[in-house]
């Protein structure tokens, strides 16, 4: 396929020589002439670890060229790659600046020519950007539609630098966020060679995907540089925690736990994480992150309260009490918590949990419900049947089993709020908090 290259940056040097040795004719474009003229030449403008030999290695075979003619190059190819910087303002928004000149330049060349034309978007753009921005740019600037007369994509990149041509031939995963299944199926003939799953989804959830990824990568160095700061003021070996903590590839290391959906409760862990924050607060560590937790978690059940406060309804059914499927364990269940608060606003609560047997809670778990509930014995109904005829609004927390049994009973009239993440209630009209 001929491929034109916008931006040879650290992605777009990076793409443009894996993308020429898989076969690939490639045109690299950049504003810069000292890179051109280095690219041209078979070197680098970049220190990456193996680039230099394989830039010679594909510009001596003729699948590399370099130009500064945008429209040239996108008349000549078939599918445009846009690897422009898209960096930070001063107050953190995105800065588009060279992502729209590179447009413009491509609308212009879109205008000229007939043949079909993919503009593949690589750097990291925020969802949303592409519909209000990118689309009526590349519209008015080629007087053509996108995803009919022309293609549009966004294809986050995941390589690291100083890994990145390992990271691009063996990626995770390869996300084509396509606005036409056209433009979809072209790119997924560019990356034919990588074999790695694809994943076919809509431009935002592309555009999504990248800001989750390098969010969480964050979100693991700030989380083990915490950890290791309260284990060194503790005397502890922070390495040898967290390198036995890796090795729980079940629950630390797994996709355990990141399924969005409802609040964390249950007898550990919003227990320990109090207590590990009350230990840093009393040797002065500074735990950010760690501290910003259990207020996430708050505020994650204030928007399940939200929700239903915009329903309008009084009549309310709560289907699932314990903290999770598969205990009758109330202490610190985001239900009940969810519960308490709907009470003391007035709304007409009723509770179903098949797993939950009033008169089988013993110790502290007994002793927590009567005191976070004290009249949960008239709450509580266990016939599902009348729970379900009886209320227009039921907040599921857990599927109950079979979720069949449930679905059977809903009218068209009824609400669903669905915190389990993943609950479809048809035929009642179902809203997600995640
Ligand atoms: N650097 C990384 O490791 C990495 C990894 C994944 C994704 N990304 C994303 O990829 C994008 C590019 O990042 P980068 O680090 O390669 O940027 P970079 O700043 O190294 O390179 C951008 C290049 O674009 C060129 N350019 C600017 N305007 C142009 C135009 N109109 N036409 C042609 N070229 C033009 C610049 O001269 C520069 O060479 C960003 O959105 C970034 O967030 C970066």
């Amino acid at each position: 396929m001929k491929i034109s290259v916008f931006g040879l940056g650290y992605v777009g040097c990076v793409s443009a020589a894996c993308l020429a040795d898989m076969g690939h004719e490639v045109i690299g474009v950049d504003v810069n002439p000292k890179k051109l003229d280095m690219v041209r030449r078979g070197e680098s403008p970049i220190i990456e670890p193996g680039l230099d030999e394989l830039l010679k290695k594909v510009v001596d075979a003729g699948q590399l060229r370099v130009t500064e003619d945008a429209e040239a190059a996108v008349l000549d190819s078939d599918v445009s790659l846009i690897c422009v910087g898209t960096p930070s303002r001063m107050n953190g928004s995105l800065d588009t600046h060279y992502m729209d000149r590179v447009m413009e330049q491509i609308g212009g060349a879109l205008a000229k020519t007939d043949r079909f034309h993919v503009v593949t978007i690589r750097s990291t753009l925020l969802p949303g950007v592409m519909n209000e921005h990118i689309i009526p740019l590349l519209e008015n600037t080629s007087g053509k539609k996108a995803g009919a007369d022309f293609g549009l994509c966004i294809n986050p990149e995941f390589l690291r630098e100083s890994t990145a041509i390992s990271d691009f031939r063996n990626p995770p995963f390869t996300v084509i966020g396509a606005l036409d299944e056209r433009s979809a199926d072209i790119m997924e003939q560019v990356y034919a060679d990588i074999s790695a799953p694809v994943h076919k989804v809509d431009p935002n959830a592309a555009s999504m995907v990248k800001y989750a990824s390098n969010s969480f990568h964050a979100l693991k160095v700030a989380f083990a540089n915490e950890i290791g700061a309260i284990c060194n003021d503790l005397g502890i070996d922070s390495q040898t925690v967290m390198h036995i903590f890796q090795q729980d590839r079940q629950l630390n290391i797994s996709t355990a736990y990141l399924r969005p959906g409802f609040a964390f409760g249950g007898s550990c862990l919003p227990k320990d994480v109090r207590a590990l924050l009350y230990t840093a607060k009393h040797r002065d560590v500074g735990t950010p992150l760690l501290s910003s937790i259990l207020p996430s978690n708050d505020l994650h059940i204030q928007r399940a309260v939200d929700r239903i406060i915009a329903i309008g309804q009084r009549d309310v059914a709560l289907i699932g009490l314990s903290f999770k499927s598969g205990t009758d364990d109330l202490r610190e269940s985001p239900m009940v918590r969810l519960a308490e608060t709907l009470i003391g606003k007035g709304y007409r609560l009723t509770i179903y949990d098949e797993e939950v047997s009033l008169s089988n809670l013993f110790g502290r778990n007994q002793e927590y419900i009567e005191r976070v509930l004290p009249h949960i014995h008239e709450l509580m109904n266990n016939d599902l049947e009348t729970v379900a005829s009886k209320n227009p609004v039921l907040i599921v927390g857990k599927q109950p089993k079979p979720p069949e049994k449930l679905k059977k009973l809903l009218k068209p009239e009824q609400i669903v709020l669905d915190l389990t993440g993943n609950g479809k209630w048809p035929p009642a009209q179902t809203i997600k908090i995640v």
